[in-house]
């Protein structure tokens, strides 16, 4: 089958289009032939091996598995003896690994059925992102007054997606070259970082993107307000955006502010609360073109979400 690999770390250039075997599923695996996948930050992570820390898991000197890619959607095409409901045939979204491919695994407590009414490209889009922007937001508004930093990205546009949805009153962070996007997806303001500082009170604020400090972000939150970090890429080469999670962790315990920084993995049962979302994806490509799409994500240009097509025909 076809498949994106890569044999080193590093920037988009590692990637390639390449002739592999296709996945073997065990008991607990499902076979999903890949129709669409999604481009995120994890599969920047996995081709840079960055920040180093992460190499713990990715391989020490080079990626373990060289297929990227977390996201699919696609149509069963096998189920392993102790893989549960799922049917040969069934039209699936959710999280695998090396999906990036014709062909990939994944476990059946990380697909869910795929609604008629999303195609495979939105579909592919929601998993990692959505389910994480839905973590950030939580499940009851805090107060209305909501702040969402990096809010042209994945995560960032499911966080105002969802906010919005809820009823918050939404403020959006990002470049000039988003702004008309963010405001498209229902934020009720937008600051463009780039022109002008970050202002106002906020009960929540999801922090996804740069480096600010934990001064700043808590200076723009109420006395009990609640911030909520999903990494950034801008920290020292070691820990990456863990550094500022790290110094949040440490924080926590002695501010009346609620502070949290989650590791959040697909599930099945958040997926089937994101249906209803339309996401924004600012660009499609084929699997082949898998590098640009990754230059792009790496140079801050994809507006929502990238996704890549498989063609099987
Ligand atoms: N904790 C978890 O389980 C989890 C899960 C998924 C993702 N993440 C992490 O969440 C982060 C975001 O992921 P993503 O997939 O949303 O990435 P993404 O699609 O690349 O979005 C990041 C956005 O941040 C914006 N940005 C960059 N610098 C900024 C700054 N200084 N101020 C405000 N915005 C800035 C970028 O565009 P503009 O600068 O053009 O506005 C971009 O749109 C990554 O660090 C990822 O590793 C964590």
């Amino acid at each position: 089958m076809k498949a994106i690999v890569q044999d080193v770390y590093g920037n988009a250039d590692v990637l390639r289009l390449a002739d592999v075997d296709p996945p073997t599923p065990g008991p607990k695996d499902v076979l999903v032939r890949v129709h669409a996948a999604g481009v995120d930050r994890g599969a920047w992570h996995a081709m840079t091996g960055l920040p180093l820390i992460a190499r713990a898991g990715f391989g020490p000197r080079r990626p373990r598995n060289p297929t990227p890619g977390m996201d699919l959607a696609g149509v069963v095409e096998a189920v392993g003896a102790e893989a549960g409901d799922l049917k040969v045939g069934d039209e699936v979204f959710g999280s695998g690994t090396s999906t990036w491919a014709e062909y990939a695994l994944a476990r059946p407590g990380k697909l869910a059925r795929k609604p008629a009414h999303l195609s495979f490209e939105q579909a592919a889009a929601l998993p990692t992102s959505a389910c994480t922007a839905r973590r950030m937001i939580g499940d009851a508004a805090d107060g209305g007054q909501t702040l969402i930093i990096g809010a042209g990205g994945g995560v960032g546009s499911f966080a105002v997606l969802l906010a919005t949805a809820r009823g918050d009153r939404v403020t959006g962070v990002c470049s000039t070259g988003k702004v008309a996007a963010v405001r498209s997806i229902g934020a009720d303001q937008v600051i463009d970082y780039t022109r002008e500082p970050l202002t106002g009170r906020y009960e929540l604020i999801v922090d996804v993107a740069g480096n600010r400090s934990l001064r700043e972000l808590r200076a723009l939150l109420t006395p009990r307000g609640r911030l909520m970090l999903a990494g950034g890429e801008d920290g020292g080469r070691w820990l990456g955006g863990m550094e500022r999670s790290l110094r949040l962790f440490a924080l926590a315990p002695f501010v009346k502010q609620r502070l949290g920084a989650p590791i959040v993995l697909t599930r099945r049962d958040v997926l089937e609360t994101l249906t209803g979302v339309t996401p924004l994806i600012g660009e499609v490509h084929p699997l082949a073109e898998a590098p640009t799409a990754m230059a792009r994500l790496a140079a801050g240009q994809i507006t929502g979400k990238a996704v890549l097509t498989v063609d099987h025909s």
